[in-house]
């Protein structure tokens, strides 16, 4: 047992864990480094990256998921949790892997998807074939249709993808049949969490992987295990419900499988963690996820909505550390991901919030790619100087941008087909990193396949082997950062006090003797304290910020 049993969040050893205070970088395995030479990225290619990964100075690595599946949402749709896809390695590969990041004093986060399963997971095929009203479909969410032939959907709800959140099935005499509930895509079944096996089935899954060394999980759509079937999706936005209310949303019910959770991760010694895909807008709701014996933390997607707006930054800055504070949790900074536009191709743009569940990513609309980077820079250096857990997206490090332009055949997000191919969705955020030479591949694979989704030719000045030791370049900004953030007392785990929080700057003082500084003004803004400059986001006018600029500053020496 470890020094967190019972979930008390406030002991000094929980203050002391490393999941407090960690930067924890999104490896989206497809795209980060292939070592078969398909094209796909997979883990034998992670493994080779490692060194990259602990000169970069991040604590931990999150991997999206690595299990078998038919590859209908980048594997966000598991046909078996306790193995590995063929294309991606093998349980040999995993083992070795995790290994592996532990002897570079690395941990490693895995990806897990409770809202849904594959349609083709062994529990859904032996659902279908069991037919209507056996044990094996009350795993998941069948219904018989409306209407006199069934042939109506049983309720209203959508598939966020759009269109019915139901598909009708064959039964197993291949006459028309009962329908089944999805939230995501039809070749991602939701289970049925009021189902004691569901339940158990997962404590077993997450006891596989703890013994395997996994230092912790990634609780993909943390907040919809609950439904109430009996009420109607009256408004698509969650935001129009009373707290609780949602048929299929942040419904109570969900802590209690998170606390059963919990003391799973408790049994194991070395500060086993969970972080939620949890996102709400009522902190009070938000908050509930990380709760003293519920999950360790929860993302924050306050800063994507947010985009480069201080009043809106300084707001979400101020209602996570007071939510996340009460209940004894970190705060965690999420600036991009696999599902949003990047960073600098968002603040490039007039309009640079971002609702996270928007996949339309306002594509098209006029970017300032030199804008975008200034404001990138200063950004990380905001999140990384903040109190408790930063996310940093793959390729974020290298200011790498969204590819809007991908021919239509190498588009691999289900949203391109469900909404009629008018939404390009997530994949110009997911296209292969550049990591050395000068055309594509770009060291991405050694084979001849081309990578998975093509590169473009620009990408040659923002591989890492061009970044590495360039002045000025993201990868060194990134990387003089995290050095700084891990070896100065006042960064990591603490509080933050303000000096300025107005529309004009952002500026806060962590002890002991730091302060950052951050101008969002059309003016150069004096930097405050009278310390020594440790960084900045870009060059100075005197002792004044540029616009977009932000400064590190140290008080005493450490
Ligand atoms: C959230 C993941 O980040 C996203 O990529 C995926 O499509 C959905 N959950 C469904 O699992
Ligand atoms: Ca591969």
């Amino acid at each position: 047992m470890n020094g967190m049993a019972g979930g008390g969040a406030a002991s000094l050893d929980s203050d002391m864990a490393w999941w407090r205070k960690a930067v924890i970088y999104e490896v989206y395995i497809r795209s980060y480094a292939d070592g078969n030479g398909d094209g796909i990225g997979d883990i034998p290619g992670i493994r080779s990256r490692l060194p990259y990964l602990r000169d970069l100075g991040v604590d931990a690595i999150w991997v999206t998921p690595w299990y078998p599946s038919p590859q209908v949402d980048g594997g966000y749709d598991v046909s078996d949790f306790r193995d590995i896809d063929p294309l991606l390695g093998s349980i040999d590969d995993a083992e070795n892997l995790i290994g592996d990041v532990h002897e570079l004093g690395l941990r490693i986060i895995a990806d897990i998807v409770p809202n849904h399963t594959s349609d083709r997971h062994r529990w859904f095929q032996s659902a279908l074939a069991a037919g209507s009203g056996g044990p094996e479909r009350d795993r998941y969410v069948f219904r018989r249709g409306r209407g006199a032939n069934g042939d109506l959907p049983p309720n209203d709800w959508r598939s966020r993808l759009g269109g019915p959140a139901w598909t009708r099935v064959a039964e197993p005499d291949g006459t028309p049949g009962e329908w089944y509930l999805h939230l995501f895509t039809a070749g991602q079944p939701c289970l049925n969490w009021d189902n004691m096996n569901v339940r158990s089935e997962f404590l077993s899954i997450l006891r596989f992987w703890f013994d395997r060394g996994i230092d912790g999980f990634r609780v993909d759509g943390a907040t919809r295990l609950g439904k109430n079937l009996e009420m109607p999706e009256e408004s698509p936005n969650p935001e129009g419900y009373g707290p609780g209310e949602h048929p299929f949303f942040d419904r109570d019910e969900v802590h209690e499988i998170f606390r059963d959770w919990r003391r799973v991760a408790d049994e194991y010694s070395g500060e086993r963690t969970f972080v939620a895909e949890a996102w709400l807008p009522i902190p009070e709701r938000w908050a509930r996820y990380v709760q003293p014996g519920g999950l360790h933390t929860a993302f924050n997607f306050g800063c994507l909505h947010a985009g480069w707006d201080a009043i809106r930054l300084g707001e979400t800055i101020e209602m996570t550390t007071r939510a996340m504070g009460r209940v004894g949790a970190p705060s965690t900074w999420v600036l991009s991901s696999h599902d949003a536009v990047r960073l600098v191709t968002r603040f490039g743009r007039a309009e640079t919030m971002q609702h996270h569940a928007d996949k339309s990513k306002n594509y098209g609309r006029e970017t300032d790619l030199n804008l975008g980077v200034r404001r990138a820079r200063a950004a990380v250096l905001l999140a990384l100087a903040l109190p408790g857990v930063m996310y940093i997206y793959q390729g974020e490090e290298l200011g790498l941008w969204e590819i809007q332009d991908l021919p239509e055949e190498a588009l691999r997000d289900p949203f391109w087909e469900y909404s009629g191919r008018l939404i390009r969705g997530r994949d110009g955020c997911r296209v292969p990193l550049p990591w050395s030479g000068t055309e594509q591949p770009f060291g991405f694979t050694s084979g001849c396949t081309p990578p998975w989704l093509p590169q473009p030719d620009e990408w040659r000045d923002y591989t890492v082997e061009a970044q590495e030791g360039k002045r000025g370049s993201m990868l060194e900004l990134y990387r003089a950062a995290l050095r700084i953030r891990r070896d100065h007392p006042a960064l990591g785990g603490g509080t933050l006090r303000w000096l300025e929080k107005s529309g004009q700057a952002l500026s806060f003082a962590r002890d002991p003797g730091f302060i950052c500084a951050v101008n969002f003004s059309g003016d150069p803004y004096r930097i405050p304290g009278r310390g020594d400059i440790l960084l900045t986001s870009g060059p100075l006018l005197g002792d004044c910020l540029p616009v977009d600029t932000a400064a590190w500053i140290t008080l005493d020496k450490y």
